[in-house]
């Protein structure tokens, strides 16, 4: 058989599952994705070894989210030899880059190969693949102007929702794929937005994540005025009010006093904040194109606290950027000292090609990067702990999400898990329930549900 032919289309099952790779954006993406393939009479199959359809929304943020998508594909091709009728889409991230592309085509498992830019037709692409029996690459260039938030999203979950505000991003640090692959940056209508929150707020959305690579640079690109915190006071005000608010991911360059205002005075904007620092070495950040110093950075955390007592704040780190010699990295863990994170994602880097850092030269042995990185994480976990210690005595709100093994879980306005005995009353499952914390472990809080005057 031709490799571009599908083999024995007439034997597809319409039932689909759909694996995400990346970011909460990739992880929205998925989701309307989902809700194109409803519109069309798919059904959940629960997991990739029963569905008709495979679809993997792909990431190349680093190697290894490449290397899990190569791996997948290899069992598909096991796969579709015992199940003739099963069809394999690959799109998101991976496809945009015509190296990737190429080693995609390579593996002959993808029947369908779309990017990030044209998710919007997946539907047809399908229909067009399965009709032709023929296989499918579609893959733009450029976003065409057409707003994806109309696409109505199947949510993994009832309670929360991702919202786009904005998508692609302009920011090119000189590690970063993000905008070869997403695109330029271009931000939604705040109309727009608000009519897609209201409708969540209809449908028992309780929480929802406004999302964007650098959600404080949201309308400055447009000329219809909204700037982030203004979107946010709006979302906040929106009747019937929205119980909780995130927003991800903020930039430190383009923080605001106005945002950290905005979220001292809203109520219903959750006390976390999740800003990437990257590097605590001011040469490191100026080669990653970063645009803020280490002192800019902790001054802005001085202006949260100040204003916004209670935040707790979590960052990205990455290790082992070209150049980064003993004396910048340990201006990192000094600035993870002063700064005492809740919590932090820590990366080796990972060279990207068409990235300028792709070029840099003073590459950092193998072996050191690791080194360094478990230095790193060892710094951040005792802190982390004593921040989920200073919870214990204290009452959190916490959003209950599922129930494992007589535990309940779900998280605190802060972000932070949290897990609390099944005591047998009603479920909490889906309300915003006080818990009293009786124990901080690193990274999750352990704690007990309230039930009256708990004040
Ligand atoms: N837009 C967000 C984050 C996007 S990617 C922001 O600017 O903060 C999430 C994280 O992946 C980044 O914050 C960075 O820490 C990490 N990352 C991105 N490119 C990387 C690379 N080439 N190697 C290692 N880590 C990387
Ligand atoms: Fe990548 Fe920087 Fe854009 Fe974040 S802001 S997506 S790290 S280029
Ligand atoms: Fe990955 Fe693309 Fe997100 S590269 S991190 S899925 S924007």
């Amino acid at each position: 058989m031709a490799r571009n032919t599908i083999k024995a289309v007439d034997k597809h099952k319409k039932t689909y599952h759909i694996i995400s790779f990346g970011c909460q954006m990739n992880a929205h993406d998925s989701e309307k994705l989902a809700g194109i393939l409803q519109g069309m009479g798919y059904t959940p199959a629960g997991d990739e070894t029963t569905a008709g359809l495979v679809v993997y929304n792909t990431c190349c943020i680093r190697e290894n989210a490449e290397n899990r998508v190569f791996g997948n594909l290899g069992y598909m091709k096991y796969m579709k030899q015992k199940n003739p009728g099963l069809v394999v889409a690959v799109g998101g991230c991976m496809p945009q880059q015509e190296a990737a592309l190429e080693k995609l085509k390579e593996t002959g498992a993808a029947d369908i190969l779309f990017g990030t830019h044209n998710l919007h037709t997946f539907g047809s692409l399908l229909e067009q693949a399965l009709d032709t029996g023929i296989k499918v690459t579609d893959i733009w260039q450029e976003w065409d102007g057409s707003d994806r938030g109309y696409i109505s999203a199947v949510r993994e979950n009832p309670w929360r929702s991702g919202v786009n505000i904005m998508y692609g991003c302009d920011n090119f640090c000189s590690y970063c794929v993000v905008p070869l692959v997403r695109g330029r940056e271009r931000s939604r209508k705040p109309d727009e937005i608000l009519d897609e929150i209201r409708a969540l707020i209809n449908d028992g959305v309780v929480e929802i994540m406004l999302l964007g690579q650098n959600v404080n640079s949201y309308g400055q690109k447009s000329n219809d005025g909204a700037a982030f915190p203004e979107l946010l006071r709006l979302v906040a005000g929106l009747k019937p009010a929205l119980p909780r608010i995130r927003f991800m991911t903020s930039h430190p360059k383009d923080l605001s006093l106005e945002l950290i205002h905005a979220i001292r005075d809203c109520e219903n904007i959750c006390r976390h904040i999740h800003l990437p620092v990257q590097s605590g070495s001011d040469k490191i950040l100026q080669a990653m194109n970063r645009k803020y110093t280490r002192e800019d950075y902790l001054s802005l955390l001085s202006a949260l606290r100040r204003e916004v007592p209670d935040i707790t704040v979590t960052t990205d780190i990455i290790v082992g950027f070209p150049g980064e010699t003993d004396d910048d990295f340990e201006a990192t863990l000094e600035l993870v000292r002063q700064a005492r994170f809740g919590g932090a994602f820590t990366f080796l880097y990972s060279k990207r090609e068409g990235t300028k850092a792709a070029e840099m030269d003073c590459p950092v042995p193998e072996n050191t990067a690791n080194e360094r990185f478990a230095r790193l994480v060892d710094t951040i976990n005792p802190i982390a702990l004593e921040i989920s210690k200073s919870w214990e005595g204290r009452i959190v709100q916490v959003l209950a999400e599922k129930l494992e093994k007589g535990m309940f879980t779900g998280r605190a306005g802060n972000n932070m898990p949290v897990h609390f005995p099944d005591n047998g009353a009603s479920s909490p499952i889906g309300s915003i329930v006080p818990v009293k914390i009786t124990e901080g472990r690193t990274f999750f809080l352990i704690g007990e549900q309230c039930y009256q005057n708990h004040e």
